[in-house]
């Protein structure tokens, strides 16, 4: 398979682990040249809420994210079979597809997403696209509960940073993007494809470059 980053979105353990984490697992198992960046769900997002209202700085709840990240990412990694270690930084994941071919991880420091690790570990890696696995099946060109929310196939970067930093998409959005992962994404021409962990057969084509029903955010 071609080199592939996986940005893993951390809701798929907001569900029911037998179903979306198995089925994603056992479709990665049969291949090799892919790193997995794995994110923080539930668990990250309940702890840095209940924390911040008792005043934590978001410094140390970005600390707290990193780590439920990181369980999740030797979660993943278990359940691929693999017992290598969850690197925390790039460099050490480098090593580490180097030797294996593959790689789990999470968060790396405070002050971004696995999203921008991910974007980041591609560069790194000179992967030329970054699969974004969520919960949701595509970009849409509003939240996708308003009515009238279409979908996004295909969208060049400075569009969809327009599009993220339109008012009505700032607060709360659960927008499977943010603007440092586009800005580190166009500065290297990497391809960004989002769609949802939900349907088995529709990452499998992904994963092997064929067509799929999802969003392409790439150069034009
Ligand atoms: P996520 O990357 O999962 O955050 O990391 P997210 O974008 O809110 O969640 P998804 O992608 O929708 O699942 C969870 C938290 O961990 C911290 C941040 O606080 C982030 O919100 N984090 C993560 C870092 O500080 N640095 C990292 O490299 C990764």
């Amino acid at each position: 398979m071609e080199k592939t980053v996986i940005s893993l979105g951390g809701s798929i353990f907001g569900e029911s682990l037998d179903s979306y984490l198995k089925s994603i697992t056992s479709v990665l198992k049969k291949y090799e040249n892919y790193a997995i960046v794995v994110g923080g769900g539930p668990i990250a997002r309940e702890r840095i809420n209940f924390l911040r209202q008792l005043g934590a700085s978001e410094y140390h709840l970005d600390k707290m994210g990193i780590q439920a990240t990181r369980l999740n990412a030797l979660t993943v990694s278990l359940a691929l079979g693999n017992s290598m270690a969850i690197p925390t930084n790039i460099d050490d994941a480098i090593d580490l597809l180097n030797s294996y071919g593959k790689v789990v991880m999470g968060g790396t420091e405070p002050g971004h997403t696995t999203d921008a690790v991910s974007l980041l570990l591609a560069e790194a890696w000179g992967a030329s696209r970054v699969l974004n696995i969520t919960n949701v099946d595509s970009l849409y060109d509003r939240d996708p509960n308003l009515k009238g929310a279409k979908k996004i196939e295909r969208i060049s970067y400075p569009d969809l940073m327009d599009l993220l930093t339109r008012e009505e998409r700032k607060a709360g959005s659960n927008f499977p993007m943010d603007i440092l992962s586009i800005n580190i994404a166009m500065r290297s021409g990497i391809d960004i494809m989002i769609l949802s962990y939900k349907d088995e057969r529709n990452v499998k084509n992904a994963l092997e470059g064929k067509k799929f029903s999802g969003t392409i955010v790439s150069k034009a």
